[in-house]
């Protein structure tokens, strides 16, 4: 059978750059004999206005059941008046819920043509590769007991940072996977200096490393010393794998070094299916831009990139993903820009259908 996606475009410029990423998939088919069984769904402020509800039932089924889900964006303006339990970010918080989406996968990866662009020295930067995994679905942003309360007569803030082994091992063999798809080395961060479930976390990480992935290289970093070395000398790093708290701020920091939110793609991943390759749900870093949305002036790079990680990860075109990828570095070489990739000094801008075209070469 032909791997199955399903695409969902949502609202604002989540359309646009999906139309670049349709013409990728028909060059697939057209030049290279690869065919995906396609399917489109509603999803976000698009789906609300069709169906009164960001997510479907029957959407919400194909997606537990296709090989991968590539979304755009969701929200906008119009939708901000919603209540709460219809508004388009509920309809992704749906999808990440549901498929138990437990391993959030930020490249973060500098094309050499945009490497002046980063605050950072060229030789940090150019030609760096490296992912960020980070635990999504627990640690202190779920963790019980939470809330704010009176103790004598000031209120106490309180969160609880708590990962169970089960929790721990999943995301680690999710970071060994990848590796082994990459460069083969995983970095695990946490802080088992001051914290407990810092300790846990390394020695479950060691313990999936000794008996699973004994042939990828694994070494253990503070996150603190981590958030230093990603600024010093990234490029040292391959995969790093870390919590939900943790990883927020060093994924974050791990994009900005190369540069525009118009680039950055990224994955969610939960557990393997029947098939051994994850549920994945693969979509740009950035929303659906309402100040440029309709004028064909948002950069596909980033929805183009999410699709390379769809071929990568859940297609094992490996292959045809680095394809992809030096296809999107030799169009920036030749110096195509959307608008957001213009520097002070300025220049032409070409539009979201004229870098696509320019990417298909
Ligand atoms: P945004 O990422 O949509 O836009 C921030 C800025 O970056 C804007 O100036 C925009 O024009 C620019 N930008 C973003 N993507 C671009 C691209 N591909 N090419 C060129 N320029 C690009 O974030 P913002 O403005 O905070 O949110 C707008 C809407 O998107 C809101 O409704 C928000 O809730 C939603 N949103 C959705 C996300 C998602 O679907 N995963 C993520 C973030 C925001
Ligand atoms: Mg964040």
């Amino acid at each position: 059978a032909n791997p199955s996606l399903l695409i969902l475009p949502g609202d604002g410029i989540g359309p646009e750059v999906m139309a670049e990423v349709r013409r990728i998939i028909d060059w697939y088919g057209e030049k290279r004999g690869i065919v995906f069984d396609v399917e489109e769904g509603l999803v976000g402020g698009a789906s609300y206005d069709a169906h009164g509800t960001p997510l479907t039932d029957e959407t919400m089924a194909r997606a537990q059941e296709v090989d991968a889900v590539l979304l755009g964006a969701v929200g906008g303006p119009k939708y901000d008046v919603l209540d709460f339990s219809v508004k388009p970010e509920r309809g992704l918080l749906r999808l990440r819920k549901e498929m138990d989406l437990f391993s959030n996968l930020r490249p973060a990866q500098c094309f050499d043509a945009l490497a002046d662009f980063s605050s950072l020295k060229r030789d940090v930067v150019a030609g760096l590769d490296i992912m960020i995994v980070r635990e999504l679905t627990s640690g202190v942003y779920f963790g019980e007991p939470r809330g704010i309360h009176m103790e004598g007569n000031e209120r106490v803030g309180i969160n609880t940072q708590r990962y169970t082994e089960s929790e721990i091992a999943r995301v680690a063999r999710s970071a060994f996977e990848l590796a082994r798809k990459r460069g083969n080395k995983v970095c695990s961060m946490e802080k088992a200096n001051v914290m407990e479930s810092g300790i846990l976390w390394r020695d479950v990480v060691t313990e999936i490393h000794e008996k699973e992935y004994s042939d990828v290289e694994l070494s253990h970093m503070y996150a603190d010393a981590g958030a230093m070395q990603l600024c010093r000398w990234p490029k040292q790093f391959d995969v790093i794998v870390t919590d939900n708290l943790f990883g927020d701020l060093l994924s974050d920091a791990a994009a900005m070094l190369t540069g525009s939110l118009g680039m950055l793609p990224s994955a969610s991943l939960g557990l393997p299916m029947a098939n051994g390759r994850p549920k994945a749900l693969y979509e740009p870093v950035h929303g659906s831009a309402p100040d440029i949305a309709g004028q064909g002036k948002a950069n596909p790079i980033a929805c183009i990139l999410s699709f390379a990680m769809a071929l990568r990860y859940s297609f094992g075109q490996v292959d045809e993903a680095d394809r992809l990828e030096k296809a999107v570095d030799a169009t920036l070489a030749a110096g195509a820009r959307t608008a957001d990739l213009l520097g002070p000094e300025g220049g032409t801008p070409i539009s979201t259908a004229e870098m696509g075209t320019a990417i298909l070469g």
